[in-house]
């Protein structure tokens, strides 16, 4: 029945109504400095917005929030001759008005569910709001900090990553998409975006088929197969051919090979930055080749509403191609019911009960605690006594709530913003604040206020570190460091003698130097969303045992990147000792990671021990573990299991992840562990597709991907 009020609907649409079913813009409409596109109206104009809504101009207008504004535009899409609704989407990435973690924090859970969780309550908070469709998850395997956008993925592993995107897309599609609260997702950015090169944004991305293949289309197609409603293309070229003009991925791949039945969104004017790329002549070509790719709905550019019509009655584009992107649209209108309810999610008392509520921030708040990750803790310095005594907290990230969410939660609720001072606050603690320095530029006068501040205290919290905006889209950094103004602050502060514990704030991996890589005690604390200072505090005295472990490895100098764990071996591996001369590694520093993938301390000692790995695998293998609390506080353990290849038709990576398991143990407890490893874990991209191949594997149950004893087995 849908289906033929789809098509019924496309008989009567002229090419004009199909171009506008198929274009989408921000609520202000008109994008920043582009060329393509003189005719739109100005930024801001809601009038003029609403007169192109009736013209059929628009399919999905995104970035807007609220009933009021929603219950308007769709209004005047009521008021076109086909009456079709508009879809509202937004970049809900972590949290609409609550945030939660960033990605790349929340992926240091460890923990599927929890993204499930914090996605689903997105979900609910989003539609309520009125929108319907989020540009997320971000599911860009990013192995490069100095890229900004590290920020908004999952970190640099595959697995990892793979698994957390199919538990977001769960979380926001919920069980049906018809469901009042299920948003659409989108994953997103197709494809490559993370392995832009010199990790500078926008950047062509040269890949090796097998890396593409194992690496980075990998959770897209894990988010085919959990039923994802779109897909954006990417802006970056793919070895020689830009994303989004990239027919081999956008259709013989996607829909050829994946089978994939859903609509693929443009990234915002990729389809008109073809001809910056040099693949399209002018606008229409762009829009042309962008089209026949596979691109079915184009943002902001307007590029397919001014060329489609065209290119269809001169025949360059068939009509078979406008109507099937059409059909897509259409069929994600009626998936999630607007074409039985054109106001479906657009209720002001939704908007009135369902945002912010105290399950979202208690959720925020338990997410963002256990997103943090304790680097270092000398002397078991952490977690602080109850009462600590006299503390002074040091730094631009003090009382800043301006840089608590992080990048892409641009329509956040700013009133929630939960700081570090207000964390303390909020236990009654009496806290000495003292900036001391701006985020990049020295105070006058500050780094005496903060020192004398640390004198007289008896414990100092170093809250240092990145803005909301160093990391991001366009937020790409050579030097992936904490700014010279906060290090001379904290070389001063450390000099008092006094002990630190330095609360890091980040959008990315970091290289840590001198006293802040020096302090006994360093918490990552990210960007953690609305209730940060309230998480951070929660973990600093011990209510929460930390339990997070690195989803990016921490660099000892930025000159590493792109650094992870997972690389190749080379045929000169740098030995662990005696020489390394002719061997892979710089002059300056040590191979090894700061603190590696998988990383993260506890207030509490876990061990592993009985680790069972069957010799020979045909089928699949349980490999089994008991691991231990010894120390004295309950606390969670994340067991991680790595796979080396030891030979192979293809040089295979010096680890992999291919399990891990959060476990939760009181003092003294202990708990089997049991991972199932397939042949499938063990394939690889060969010369002809993917192959598995007999032959003898390393094996690790580890708690980082450096550690663990090795073990072995054969698959024959
Ligand atoms: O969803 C985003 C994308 O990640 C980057 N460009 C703009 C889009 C829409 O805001």
């Amino acid at each position: 029945q849908g289906s033929d009020r789809i098509e019924a609907l496309i008989a009567r649409m002229t090419p004009a109504d199909k171009a506008g079913q198929l274009s989408c813009f921000s609520d202000q409409i008109r994008p920043i400095g582009l060329p393509f596109n003189p005719g739109l109206p100005a930024r801001n104009d809601a009038t003029a917005q609403l007169a192109r809504i009736r013209t059929g101009a628009i399919g999905m207008l995104f970035n807007g929030v609220g009933y009021a504004g929603a219950k308007a535009a769709q209004d005047a899409a009521m008021q076109t001759r086909l009456k079709i609704p508009l879809i509202f989407a937004g970049d809900v990435i972590h949290g609409l008005r609550t945030a939660y973690p960033l990605p790349i924090a929340e992926a240091c859970a460890f923990d599927p569910d929890l993204a499930q969780r914090t996605a689903r309550a997105a979900a609910v908070e989003t539609t309520a709001l009125g929108m319907h469709w989020t540009f997320a998850p971000m599911v860009d395997v990013a192995r490069d900090q100095r890229w900004g956008r590290v920020a908004e993925g999952s970190g640099e592993d595959v697995y990892l990553g793979t698994q957390l995107a199919v538990a977001r897309v769960r979380g926001f599609q919920g069980r049906s998409l018809r469901a009042p609260d299920s948003l659409a997702a989108c994953a997103k950015h197709f494809a490559a975006y993370g392995a832009v090169s010199g990790g500078m944004d926008y950047n062509y991305t040269e890949i090796s088929p097998q890396t593409l293949r194992e690496v980075h289309l990998a959770p897209f197609k894990a988010c085919v197969d959990a039923g994802v409603a779109t897909i954006m293309s990417s802006f970056n070229d793919v070895n020689g051919v830009p994303a989004s003009g990239n027919r081999w991925l956008l259709t013989d791949l996607l829909r050829g090979e994946w089978g994939f039945r859903g609509m693929v969104v443009g990234d915002y004017t990729a389809d008109e930055e073809l001809v910056a790329h040099g693949y399209a002549a002018d606008g229409r070509d762009a829009a042309k080749k962008a089209f026949l790719a596979g691109m079915d709905m184009s943002m902001a550019s307007d590029l397919f509403n001014r060329w489609l019509p065209d290119l269809v009655e001169k025949g360059e584009v068939p009509v078979a191609r406008l109507d099937e992107a059409v059909r897509r649209v259409l069929q994600l209108k009626d998936a999630i019911g607007l074409l039985d309810d054109p106001y479906r999610s657009i209720s002001a008392k939704a908007e009135r009960t369902q945002v912010s509520t105290p399950s979202m921030l208690k959720l925020s708040r338990e997410a963002g605690a256990r997103s943090i990750v304790l680097l270092r803790n000398e002397g078991d310095l952490l977690p602080l006594k109850a009462d600590p005594g006299r503390i002074a907290l040091i730094g631009p990230f003090g009382e800043d709530r301006d840089n608590v969410v992080g990048t892409w939660a641009f329509m956040a609720d700013a009133k929630l913003n939960v700081s570090v001072a207000q964390g303390l606050r909020n236990r009654k603690l009496a806290v000495d604040v003292v900036k001391g320095s701006e985020v990049e530029a020295p105070i006058a006068g500050g780094i005496d206020a903060a020192v004398a501040a640390a004198r007289g205290a008896d414990i100092v919290l170093l809250a240092l570190g990145e803005t909301q905006l160093m990391s991001g889209e366009a937020q790409s950094r050579t030097e992936i460091v904490i700014p010279e103004a906060q290090m001379a602050l904290a070389e001063a502060v450390a000099a008092t003698g006094k002990p630190i514990v330095v609360l890091l704030r980040h959008g990315r991996a970091l290289a840590l130097h001198g006293a802040v890589k020096d302090a006994p005690a360093i918490l990552a604390t990210w960007f953690l969303g609305s209730e940060s200072g309230n998480a951070i505090a929660d973990v600093l005295f011990g209510d929460v045992n930390p339990s997070a472990k690195l989803s990016a490895s921490f660099p000892r100098e930025s000159g590493q990147q792109p650094y992870f764990y997972n690389h190749k071996n080379t045929g000169r591996p740098a030995p662990d000792t005696g020489s390394q001369e002719y061997k892979a590694r710089y002059r300056e520093t040590k191979n090894e990671a700061l603190y590696p993938f998988g990383h993260g301390l506890s207030y509490t000692r876990f061990a592993l021990s009985n680790i069972v790995v069957p010799p020979r695998m045909t089928d699949r293998i349980e490999v089994t573990v008991t691991v231990t609390n010894t120390g004295t506080r309950a606390g969670a353990e994340v067991v991680q299991l790595y796979i080396h290849d030891r030979v192979a038709s293809r040089t295979r990576p010096v680890r992999e992840l291919k399990g891990f398991a959060r476990v939760d143990l009181k003092p003294g407890e202990s708990k089997p562990v049991r991972f199932t490893l397939t042949r499938d874990d063990l394939r690889f991209w060969g010369e002809d597709g993917w192959v598995i191949e007999p032959g003898a594997f390393d094996l690790w149950v580890a708690t980082d991907a450096t550690g663990g004893e090795r073990h072995g087995f054969e698959l024959v």
